[in-house]
């Protein structure tokens, strides 16, 4: 399986902190935002990884990560997403790099306290399709958000007003090939982006999305209060536990 970060973006709801830079290379607190996704992408065994970046910093991630050598990789890949078209435009730059390949995407902005080891070894598990993962929060408006009938998900709501249930969909997602057919067939939604979620909802049409509950704290770091939040988390407990029920895939 691959790994795909999406690290694009012009970061507006932070601005003037992203004014000169990009959001994913600002501090959270003792590494830049990105070190974190990278290392939750090898904490789950998977190695073969790519940054897509955007923007007018993007030669920053270059300087600042390397062939990944502090990581112990040999090797990162990088791309380039032209303008502001939204995550899934982002994932479809991604389509030469996957070649045929399983894939994990993680947003750039997504900070876990442990480790999805559990659910990247129940993707490979399942014959095809897709695998997000849940996290209980206060906020849910702010994000994607599951409609359930019993266990099933029959539906996801990016920023409902009314949200259907009090979890958000996480920025960690699987999926099969196909995701990249189902991206060339999306809308550009009210914000003039192509929208992750309606990746999602695409798999739940086939039946073929299942989920799993992240354990440990989450958060996203793109405004100002979760970006607080993220640095509080990260230096009171620490991030990307690898737990002894969960040594690696
Ligand atoms: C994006 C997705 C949303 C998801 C969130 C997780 O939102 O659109 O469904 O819940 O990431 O971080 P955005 O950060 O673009 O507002």
């Amino acid at each position: 399986m691959k790994g795909i970060i999406l690290a694009g973006g012009l970061g507006t709801r932070l601005y003037p902190l992203t004014k000169v830079t990009n959001k994913h290379l600002l501090p959270v607190y003792d590494k830049p935002m990105i070190y974190y996704p990278i290392q939750s992408l090898i904490n789950a065994g998977i190695r073969d990884i790519l940054v897509v970046t955007g923007g007018n910093n993007a030669g920053d991630f270059l300087r600042l990560l390397g062939n990944g050598s502090e990581f112990g990789l040999e090797h990162i890949n990088y791309t380039y997403q032209v303008g502001e078209g939204g995550i899934a435009e982002a994932l479809g730059l991604a389509r030469y790099f996957a070649a045929g390949d399983r894939i994990c995407v993680v947003l750039g902005d997504n900070i876990i306290e442990n480790n999805f080891v559990a659910a990247a070894r129940g993707f490979l598990d399942q014959e095809r399709g897709a695998r997000i993962l849940l996290r209980e929060v206060h906020d849910p408006r702010r994000f994607g958000v599951p409609v359930f009938e019993g266990d099933r998900i029959v539906r996801i709501e990016e920023k409902p007003k009314e949200p259907r249930s009090r979890f958000a969909v996480t920025g960690i997602y699987f999926y099969d090939n196909t995701v990249f057919d189902i991206i060339g067939t999306l809308k550009p939604s009210d914000r003039g982006e192509l929208e992750i979620t309606d990746v999602n909802n695409a798999y739940i049409e086939r039946g073929e999305l299942r989920w799993d509950a992240l354990d440990g704290w989450w958060t996203d770091a793109g405004t100002f209060e979760s970006l607080l939040r993220a640095n509080r988390l990260v230096s009171e407990t620490g991030a990307n536990k690898i737990t002894a029920a969960s040594p690696g895939v």
